[in-house]
């Protein structure tokens, strides 16, 4: 058993971590502030595993057109953010032969009784009643196989996916048990030092997510004048009237939003302001739209330069899937044998 787990201990002696990046919408600011901001930072000190969920998107069935494209967008709106193909592996979830293998092997030990319980599952029935399609209901066994390939021990997710990586961890210890051995470790959720960023949407309504409103969403393919309009229609109300009242979440965020992407001292004016009850919330939107206009420019017209590139996309993409499979034959290797498939 030693002789086995030495055998697959990466000699760089980091810690591994995976994470799928849904190929679906545009990326915005609450991705890049709550997810993508942290993976920059992992990329130094974890060997990390990074891909696009295709597979995972086919539940619903996308335009073979589109979903090449978003593909293509959602990597380069990753680097164009700060994850270094050089750093991480960067691939697409279909390149990679090996998860569907393991997804196989992994379907064994999942129960149809579980599976029907999860709650997104639930919910997709609800959305979507008329297609429950098997590939829905064994959504976690291929988000499992996704993370066991690589042997993970560290998965960054959101709260909504906590449940999915539980089930990760019930199909590794079901693999362990029945071929008798610790061969897959437990994966647990990366939790971040500092408290994840969550960003608000403008309209005061929720998180900043794909499905919100897109007029309060400011994305990162977003041009100059859609991120001024956005930011000057953001809710404000007409201010405070007494001295140091407490801020209302969707003033907050405002200020979280200039935080972020001001030079250092400007929020701290505007916030004395507040305090003192002269803030004009107009001027306040006037300098965080252009703060946010210089913030999001790079970052969009990289992604837009790459995004034309297909000959670096495609070389990053094929890159990325070789250092994936590196690791990933290797667990299918000893997952056969330990099945007893392996014959020859
Ligand atoms: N299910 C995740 C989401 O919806 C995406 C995902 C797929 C994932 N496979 C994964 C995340 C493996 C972490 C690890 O966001």
């Amino acid at each position: 058993m030693k002789e086995t787990l030495a055998y697959y201990i990466c000699s760089m002696n980091k810690e591994i971590v995976v994470s799928g990046i849904r190929s679906t919408g545009y990326l915005h600011l609450g991705n890049y502030f709550g997810a993508i901001q942290n993976y920059v930072l992992m990329q130094e000190n974890y060997e990390c595993y990074f891909f696009v969920a295709d597979y995972h998107a086919l539940t619903t069935h996308p335009d073979p057109k589109l979903l090449k494209a978003n593909v293509y967008r959602v990597v380069a709106e990753n680097i164009a953010s700060g994850l270094d193909p050089n750093k991480v592996a960067l691939y697409a979830q279909s390149d990679i032969p090996e998860i569907p293998e393991l997804y196989l092997m992994l379907n064994m030990l999942a129960y149809k009784g579980e599976l029907e319980k999860v709650p997104t599952f639930k919910e997709k029935v609800r959305s979507q009643p008329d297609n429950v399609n098997a590939g829905l209901l064994t959504y976690p066994v291929l988000m499992a196989a996704d993370i066991l390939i690589q042997r993970a021990v560290k998965v960054p997710v959101g709260k909504d996916q906590e449940q999915h990586l539980e089930m990760a961890r019930n199909f590794a210890n079901r693999f362990n048990t029945r071929y008798g051995q610790e061969f897959f470790p437990e994966p647990q959720v990366f939790r971040f030092n500092q408290s994840a960023v969550k960003i608000m949407s403008l309209d005061g309504n929720g998180k900043m997510s794909k499905s919100e409103n897109v007029n309060a969403t400011i994305y990162l393919s977003d041009d100059d004048d859609t991120i001024r309009k956005k930011i000057m229609k953001a809710k404000t109300d007409s201010g405070p009237t007494e001295h140091n009242s407490v801020m209302p979440d969707y003033i907050q965020n405002l200020f979280l939003l200039m935080d972020l992407t001001a030079k250092p001292g400007i929020a701290d004016t505007f916030r004395s302001q507040f305090n003192n009850c002269t803030i004009r919330f107009g001027d306040m939107k006037k300098q965080l739209a252009e703060d946010m206009v210089a913030f999001v420019r790079p970052i969009r017209e990289h992604a837009a330069n790459l995004q034309a590139d297909e000959t670096a996309i495609k070389k990053i993409l094929k890159d990325g899937a070789e250092k994936a499979r590196a690791g990933a034959s290797k667990t299918i290797e000893g997952a056969r044998k330990l099945i007893g498939i392996n014959y020859y």
